[in-house]
């Protein structure tokens, strides 16, 4: 599904960008693939997937 329709970016892409590249904040998002730097529309969704993601990966650890 896309997250960001303005710079293309899935949620697959969200969760990849989490799980191997380490990234587990919007800075880094945004950095990565320039979500959320048009209209903005998307960030609350892209959070809600970083935040369930690295929370997803905390309870893989603990
Ligand atoms: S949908 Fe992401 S910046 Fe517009």
């Amino acid at each position: 599904m896309i997250v960001c329709l303005c710079h293309s970016v899935s949620d697959k892409k969200l969760r990849q960008l989490v799980l191997e590249e380490g990234i587990s904040d919007m800075k880094g998002i945004r950095r990565c693939t320039a979500l959320g730097s048009q209209c903005g529309k998307c960030v609350r969704h892209a959070k809600d997937i970083l935040n369930e993601t690295v929370a997803s990966q905390y309870k893989q650890v603990s």
